[in-house]
């Protein structure tokens, strides 16, 4: 008995501390988003149609996110993509970013222009990624 008022106790803080966190990481990635990707993809995420694709409601964003870390992580990516229905057959350079650095601008990106993903990327789901 005892032990269920102290999970009722402490489970609204651990989910606020979650949800803080998510916060905190899409702040950080709102401000290295400005000094690394805005140039090309955009302040509004909508990239350059036919040269920089979108993050903005990016299909090829949701459905490779693996891919895509390992794009910021490594450069890339070879070959064509397709994004939103849109070929792009560039690449990415290599931007010497830090795992913490990339994980926080997946969150703001994620969540931002009308995007929306519940989890958090922490630092280790960016570091497990190999090239
Ligand atoms: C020099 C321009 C440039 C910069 C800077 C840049 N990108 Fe890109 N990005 C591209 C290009 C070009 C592609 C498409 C690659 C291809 O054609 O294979 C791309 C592809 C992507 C993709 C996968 C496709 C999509 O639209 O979903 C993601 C995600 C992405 N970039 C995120 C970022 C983030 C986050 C940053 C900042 C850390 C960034 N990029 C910085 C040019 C750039």
């Amino acid at each position: 008995m005892k032990s269920i008022f102290i999970i009722l106790f402490i489970s609204p803080f651990i989910i606020y501390s979650q949800t803080d966190s998510l916060a905190i990481s899409i702040k950080n990635g709102k401000s290295l988003y400005e000094d690394f990707c805005v140039r090309c993809h955009m302040p509004n995420g909508k990239g350059q149609e036919g040269i920089i694709p979108p993050l903005a409601k990016s299909d090829f964003l949701f459905k490779h996110m693996e891919e895509s870390i390992k794009a910021l992580k490594f450069g890339g990516i070879d070959g064509v993509i397709i994004v939103n229905g849109v070929k792009y057959d560039s690449r990415m350079e290599k931007m010497g970013l830090y795992d913490d650095e990339i994980a926080d601008i997946m969150n703001y990106t994620l969540n931002s222009w009308g995007n929306k993903y519940n989890e958090r990327i922490t630092e280790k789901d960016v570091n497990v990624i190999k090239k």
